[in-house]
């Protein structure tokens, strides 16, 4: 039997391309060869498409790999993508990345990928858009206001004062369309306001708002089995910063994390999980997702990050999740593989 030629696609344009260089080649090396023949493919941060020989990925850095592309990788145009996969794993993250235009591009070319289509993708990058879904479906996210740079740049002492209005510190400010932390700052008093404005709208042309939320936090994995969409064991997480920063994400030993939770009780855990999967549905994810939030001092479960997509290091929270289930990292790289194939196989259009 051929082995499906399966392309991971990781590097790419956002601001977290690092992160994907880590998932993707992870992915990698998990992959069942008994089915499956990778093909690792780096996306360069012109959006070009290399397929690398499999000695590079180990590379440090996208920009270590994009020193060695010319002389040991081979580009690709799009249109001959279909003739060298049958299916792409996505470990791209960030814009262009699980944000529906990659989708888009899969779709044209014919070539089934791993998540969602172009428009829960999309929904999962967009944070102002995803809390006015979730809200409408009845659950909670946090309080908030998006702040456009024209009207920033318009009248700033205006903005200021809706914004104190409505948000006292603490609050925070994101860009409406990051991730990894990116962008995001904790503002404790109003003179760090303006400054966390202008670091959000270094990344993005929209800025949230969000009033502070006090509890603990989680994240948890839904994936769908047999035709479901059930919730992993949900996972609580202890940052060592302020809040959960880049470097408590990624750099060793940062940040504890607990799965099953520490100090979240049984029955509140059954209830997130039970949460995290109406979001999953109200937002159109396929196949997989990693929806965040928080568990508020009162009791309350609140929504604030849903993901598309999960990174896929070897700690993360997508392999801890699953190694809880008794699931190998392979298990569940096979696993969205083969949903993938089925969700691919019954769609009517685009996913
Ligand atoms: N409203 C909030 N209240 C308290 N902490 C927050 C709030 N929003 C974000 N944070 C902290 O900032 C981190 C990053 O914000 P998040 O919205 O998850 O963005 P990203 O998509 O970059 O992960 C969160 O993991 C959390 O620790
Ligand atoms: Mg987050």
């Amino acid at each position: 039997m051929e082995k499906l030629r399966i392309g991971i696609i990781m590097g790419g344009m956002s601001s977290e391309r690092e992160v994907s260089l880590n998932s993707g080649r992870n992915v990698y090396d998990h992959l069942d060869g008994e089915f499956y023949r990778g093909v690792p493919i780096f996306m360069d941060a012109d959006s070009r498409f290399w397929i690398i020989p499999w000695q590079l990925i180990s590379q440090n850095t996208t920009v270590d790999m994009a020193e060695h592309l010319e002389a040991e990788a081979r580009a690709i145009a799009y249109e001959d993508l279909k003739d060298e996969i049958d299916f792409a794993f996505i470990s791209l993250h960030g814009k262009y990345g699980d944000d529906g235009c990659i989708q888009g591009l899969l779709e044209l070319l014919r070539i089934p990928y791993t998540g969602p289509g172009v428009l829960a993708s999309a929904l999962g990058m967009d944070k102002h858009v995803q809390q006015k879904i979730l809200r409408a479906e009845g659950l909670d996210v946090p309080r908030s206001m998006i702040v456009r740079r024209q009207d920033w740049d318009s009248d700033r002492e205006a903005v200021m004062r809706d914004i104190l209005g409505g948000f006292a510190p603490p609050c925070f400010t994101k860009p409406i369309r990051e991730g990894s932390s990116i962008g995001v700052a904790r503002i404790d008093d109003a003179n760090a306001l303006a400054q966390g404005i202008e670091n959000a709208l270094a990344w993005d042309n929209a800025v949230l708002v969000e009033e502070f939320l006090d509890g603990v936090e989680f994240s948890a994995i839904v994936l769908e089995q047999d035709g479901e969409a059930r919730a992993l064991e949900v996972t609580e997480i202890h940052p060592q910063s302020a809040y959960y920063t880049y470097d408590d994400k990624y750099m060793p030993g940062r940040c504890r994390k607990f799965t099953p939770p520490r100090t979240i009780p049984r029955d509140r855990a059954d209830a997130i999980k039970a949460q995290v999967v109406r979001a999953f549905h109200a937002l159109g994810f396929r196949s997989y997702g990693r929806i965040d939030g928080f568990l508020l001092r009162d009791g309350r479960i609140l929504i604030t990050d849903p993901n598309s997509s999960s990174g896929m290091a070897p700690s993360s929270f997508f392999f801890e999740q699953a190694a809880c289930a008794g699931m190998l990292p392979s298990m569940m790289i096979s696993r969205l593989i083969e949903n993938a194939l089925e969700i691919h196989r019954d769609k009517r259009g685009p996913l």
